[in-house]
C-alpha cells in the first residue's frame, strides 16, 4: 500500500513514505477544518496511522472541532520548551482499532505565529524531521488564503486539495490561491474539493469554472476529487465537537467523505516528492525554494 521505501539522497535515510495531504483554501470558512477531521478519520477507519497538524497557527481549532484541550502546541516547541513528541495528542478513537488519529494542536489566537518567520518555519521543518511517531498519512489543516504560513504549508506538502465552495468569492479566491502557488511556488498539482454543493451538477459546475481558467491562464489543469453536500447536519456535529462522520455516518454528507477519501486513496499522486524529508533537502540541499 503506502509502505514504499524511499531514500533520501543527502541523507541516505531509509523510511517509510509518509502521505502529506495539505487542505487549503482560498476564502475562510469554507470547511477545511471540517474537512480534514473527517478525512482523517476516514483513513483511520481504513487502519491507516494519521496525524492532523493544525497548521492554521494564529487561529487554530482542529482540537475544539475534536473536543480536546491539548495542555501544549506548536508554540511551545518553537520556544523550545517542547518536542513534538511531547506536544501530540490523541484525536477521536477508531473502534476497530486498527487506525488513529492523532494530532499536533497550535496554539489559538498567537498573533505572533500568524505570520512565521524564516526560523520558525525551519524550526517546525526541523522538528518533523526529528519527529520519528510512525505516520502514514499525515493532514496538514492550513489556514485560508495567499499569506505567507499558507503556502509554506502547501509547498511543505506532497499534495495540495483547495476547498471552494460555488460562491464567486470561494472560487475566485481559490484561483488567485492556486495562481501563488504555481507561479511562485512552482506547484503543478492541484485537487479540487467542492464543498457545501447542492448537488453533483452545482459541484462540477464550480470546478468547471475554475477549471477554465486555471487552463487558460495558468497553463495547469486542476484534478477534480468530489464534493461535499450542503448538510446542516455538519453544523449540528461541530456544535456537539465530534466529526459528521462519526456523528451522522449515514448522512449523505458522510457518504461524501467516504467516496473522497476513496478517491484519494486509489489515486495517491507524487510519491517521490517525499514527504517533509523532500523539503528538509529543499532547505539543506540548495534546491531553490
Ligand atoms: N458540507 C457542509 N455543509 C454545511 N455546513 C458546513 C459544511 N462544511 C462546513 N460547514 C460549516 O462551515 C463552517 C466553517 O467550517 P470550517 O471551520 O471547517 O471551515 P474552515 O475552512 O476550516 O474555516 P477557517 O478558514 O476559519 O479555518 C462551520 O460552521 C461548518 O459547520
Ligand atoms: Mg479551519
Amino acid at each position: 500500500m503506502m509502505e514504499q521505501m524511499t531514500a533520501s539522497t543527502d541523507r541516505l535515510k531509509i523510511q517509510k513514505a509518509t502521505r502529506v495531504i495539505a487542505i487549503t483554501s482560498g476564502k475562510g470558512g469554507v470547511g477545511k477544518t471540517n474537512i480534514a477531521g473527517a478525512l482523517s478519520l476516514y483513513f483511520a477507519g481504513q487502519g491507516r496511522k494519521v496525524m492532523i497538524l493544525d497548521a492554521d497557527l494564529g487561529l487554530s481549532n482542529i482540537d475544539v472541532l475534536f473536543g480536546i484541550s491539548p495542555e501544549f502546541n506548536i508554540e511551545n516547541v518553537l520556544a523550545g520548551e517542547k518536542r513534538l513528541s511531547e506536544i501530540v495528542v490523541d484525536g477521536p478513537g477508531v473502534a476497530n482499532g486498527a487506525g488513529r488519529v492523532r494530532i499536533l494542536p497550535a496554539s489559538s489566537g498567537s498573533e505572533g505565529l500568524a505570520n512565521l518567520s524564516e526560523l520558525h518555519k525551519m524550526k517546525i521543518l526541523s522538528a518533523l524531521d526529528e519527529f520519528d511517531e510512525d505516520v502514514d498519512i499525515l493532514i496538514v489543516d492550513t489556514g485560508a488564503g495567499i499569506a505567507g504560513n499558507v503556502t509554506f504549508f502547501c509547498e511543505a506538502s506532497q499534495e495540495i486539495i483547495v476547498v471552494v465552495t460555488p460562491e464567486p468569492t470561494s472560487i475566485t479566491d481559490a484561483y488567485a490561491l492556486i495562481k501563488v502557488l504555481s507561479t511562485n511556488y512552482g506547484e503543478r498539482k492541484f485537487r479540487i474539493l467542492v464543498n457545501m454543493a447542492s448537488g453533483a451538477s452545482d459541484a462540477l459546475e464550480t470546478f468547471r469554472r475554475i477549471s477554465l481558467v486555471a487552463d487558460r491562464f495558468l497553463n495547469i489543469s486542476l484534478d477534480y476529487v468530489g464534493f461535499l453536500t450542503n448538510d446542516p447536519l455538519v453544523r449540528k456535529a461541530v456544535r456537539r465537537q465530534q466529526s459528521f462522520l462519526e456523528c451522522f455516518p449515514a448522512a449523505q454528507v458522510s457518504k461524501d467523505i467516504t467516496a473522497v477519501g476513496r478517491a484519494l486513496q486509489n489515486d495517491p499522486v507524487n510519491q517521490i516528492k517525499g514527504g517533509v524529508q523532500f523539503f528538509l533537502r529543499r532547505l539543506f540541499g540548495g534546491v531553490a525554494a
